[in-house]
């Protein structure tokens, strides 16, 4: 056999297997097999790419080169539809164009599925090129992650040249499933319709392909205007004999149901008759079966089924005048995109803000909202100029949802600047978002200092962000360290900085040296180290900034790594961190002004206490009445002098022993440790239920 012949056999067999496995269920062959035949015809294809099938069964295959999406130009136009919110507006619709046609009209109702709008452009038959609808004229090339959603077919019976309109979406169940896998948070996603957005754009078409999409197709636009169908059901009718997936809920309106239900046959589609009389009565029912789908609908599609009447019609800047979106929801609120400006945060990360015309919102006038990052900005294909619909999530942040109308204006989707908008670093990518990798940008300095002295930070309470902003340009403030060391009488002239308030200032700056270790820590702006997970450091045993900076000299990641919450890349970062010279110099400096640097400087504050633990090594077991958690106690014999271990050993002097508790007791007798109760150590520490202090002040037990 040629080779020729052996590629063609191998297609032709794979595209039988295929049709079977994916339109049918039903697998012909082992997975092995079939995974084998597949593995060949590639090789045989990249020995002699001449002679692969444009459509062939590998070309579902997705591959691990990076996808750029080019821009490319629309052959169609590629309009959205204007939009109806009650079933009145719909029936003015209906009558509006009948009165306008002067005669007899039918309507096809269709689901509107909530996803991703895409165009298939197929010529002679094979499908070319797959482009997201961009601003309707200039869309995105997504083809290679789009060839391995199975329903999409890659050659059709005949050798047309046609585009094919449909929307790309994932079943909710799917999504449900991919997204419980996902065990990082950030990377969940909201809903089918971004799970969706997110894979068309997928830079590697095989993890693309590990994502079940699939498609709903609803318009055809022939090459030869003469083989165009001569109305909309049949347009349905002829795409699915082309082998497109259609959607089979379909409704169909007319004068009379009998007649609507005589050109469904015709057609032979499958669908519900109804009179225009009937049309809230449709609404309803789809209302209510909306939520038993198995995938998501944002609203039904009206479209007129005459194509004759749609060409007389025609388009308005943005909607085809033959069509009208009935849509469950109104949306929350409806602005106009001015702007996207770009913030630099305290750890550099770039966050870009749509700056929006003023819209009341939940009890609030909304300018600015959050785009999070590039690749929302992408999902959504934003412009400046776009209508775009605001939310609240969680009624705190306002977040652009969706692009309701597209601008006139031919922008096309918003690219971010390649430098720092402050201080034009070029900006860097980690794992889809873009930072500034400059630690002395001033935005993040400015940013630092202020997270510092925030209210849940240090809670230096006059040093809000206004005022961070005037000391830094002024040059007083250029370093956290220099909080405690800068000169604020030069600050007395400055606007906005009388006497009063540097007064105010130092006494805040002054009390903020009593704040615990912990505090500190976080404080310190480390991208890892929220106020979380500086509490579980110094739990678990970091209680001191050395033991921290030693496991990072040691570049010890497994130290941060192992404590249960933390992930493996976490412990690197931490590392990373406070290996920075910079951190370090902060570090030292608010050392020297006297900040708490180890936890045990933390109590000392409140009472020194007798050091009669000095030299014992104490270990814990049980519950307690009066420590919960029993590290409370553990405390209690470390401010006493003593060390404290985890498990009984031949140098454990002491076993604290509380209720339950059995190895450990068990160890502890056969070593000879001394075995101390609840009630013995409470009054070895001279605890009470409530015991005074010699210096007045009360010790809670
Ligand atoms: S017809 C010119 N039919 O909704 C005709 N659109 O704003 C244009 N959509 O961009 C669209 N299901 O992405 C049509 N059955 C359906 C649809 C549908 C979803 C989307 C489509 C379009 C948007 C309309």
């Amino acid at each position: 056999m040629s080779i020729k012949e052996e590629i063609d056999r191998l297609t032709e067999e794979l595209k039988v297997y295929q049709d079977k496995y994916y339109k049918e269920g039903v697998s012909l062959i082992s997975d092995t097999e079939y995974d084998r035949l597949t593995d060949r015809l590639i090789e045989l294809e990249r020995e002699h790419p001449e002679l692969q099938h444009p459509d062939s069964p590998t070309r579902r295959v997705g591959s691990d080169l990076t996808n750029d999406f080019p821009e490319v130009r629309h052959t169609i136009p590629v309009l959205s539809l204007d939009k109806a919110y009650s079933d009145e507006a719909v029936l003015d619709f209906f009558s509006k164009s009948i009165q306008k046609e002067g005669g007899a009209l039918s309507f096809a109702a269709e689901e509107k599925i909530d996803g991703i709008s895409m165009v298939l452009y197929y010529e002679k038959g094979i499908l070319v090129r797959a482009v997201t609808r961009g601003n309707g004229e200039v869309g995105n090339d997504v083809t290679p992650n789009i060839l391995t959603i199975r329903s999409v077919p890659l050659s059709l019976p005949e050798s047309i040249d046609i585009a094919v309109r449909g929307e790309v979406y994932l079943e909710k169940a799917d999504f449900e499933n991919l997204n419980a896998a996902e065990s990082d948070d950030a990377k969940k996603a909201a809903n089918p319709r971004n799970l969706a957005a997110g894979t068309v754009r997928r830079q590697k078409s095989s993890e693309a392909g590990r994502v079940p999409l699939t498609i709903f197709c609803y318009e055809g636009f022939w090459g030869n205007k003469e083989e165009t169908p001569s109305d909309h059901l049949h347009i349905l009718s002829k795409l699915k004999s082309l082998g497109f997936r259609i959607n089979p809920h379909l409704a169909f309106f007319d004068s009379d149901r009998k007649e609507a239900e005589r050109k469904l046959e015709d057609a032979g589609l499958e669908g519900d008759a109804y009179s225009f009389s009937e049309i809230d009565e449709f609404i309803k029912k789809k209302t209510s079966e909306r939520k038993n789908l198995p995938y998501e609908i944002d609203g039904l599609v009206f479209k007129i089924n005459e194509l004759g009447v749609r060409e007389e019609f025609g388009y308005t800047e943005h909607h085809p005048r033959w069509a009208i979106a009935y849509k469950f929801e109104a949306p929350q609120a409806e602005a106009k995109l001015l702007g996207i400006t770009v913030q630099v945060g305290r750890t550099g990360r770039i966050t870009p803000v749509a700056e929006i015309t003023p819209t009341k919102l939940g009890g609030s006038t909304i300018r600015r909202a959050t785009l999070h990052n590039q690749e929302y900005i992408e999902e959504l294909e934003l412009a400046i100029g776009d209508s775009v619909s605001i939310s609240k999530r969680g009624d705190v942040i306002p977040a652009v949802e969706s692009v309701v109308e597209k601008n006139n204006e031919g922008n096309t989707t918003f690219v971010l600047p390649d430098e720092c908008p402050c201080c034009h670093t070029k900006i860097v990518q980690i794992g889809g978002l873009q930072y500034c990798p400059n630690y002395d940008c001033p935005d993040q300095v400015k940013g630092r200092i202020s997270y510092f002295a925030s209210a849940d930070q240090m809670d230096i309470e006059t040093l809000g962000p206004k005022t961070v902003e005037l000391l830094y340009n002024a040059g007083i403030l250029r370093r956290v360290e220099d909080i405690y060391t800068a000169d604020y009488s030069l600050a007395a002239d400055l606007p906005g900085i009388g006497e009063k308030s540097i007064r105010l200032l130092e006494k805040g700056i002054k009390e903020s040296l009593k704040r615990p270790f912990v505090i500190v820590l976080s404080s310190l702006g480390v991208a890892e180290i929220g106020k979380k997970s500086a509490e579980l450091l110094v739990r678990n045993g970091f209680d001191s900034i050395d033991k921290i900076l030693h496991a990072s000299d040691l570049k010890d990641a497994g130290a941060f790594s192992g404590i249960p919450g933390f992930g493996e890349l976490t412990g690197t970062k931490i590392v990373e961190a406070f290996s920075s010279e910079k951190l370090r110099a902060t570090i030292e400096g608010l050392r020297k002004a006297g900040l708490h640097m180890d936890s045990s400087q933390d109590e000392k504050e409140d009472a020194d206490y007798d050091q009669i633990f000095a030299g014992e090594v104490w270990c814990i077991t049980g519950s307690f009445r009066n420590f919960n958690p029993r590290t409370k106690a553990l405390k209690e014999v470390e401010k006493r002098g003593g060390r404290t271990v985890s498990s009984v050993t031949s140098k454990t002097t002491h076993l604290l022993a509380g209720e339950g508790g059995g190895s450990k007791r068990a160890e502890a007798e056969r070593l000879g440790v001394r075995i101390v109760t609840e009630d013995e150590f409470m009054a070895l520490i001279g605890g009470g239920k409530e015991e005074s202090k010699g210096d007045g002040q009360l010790l809670l037990f």
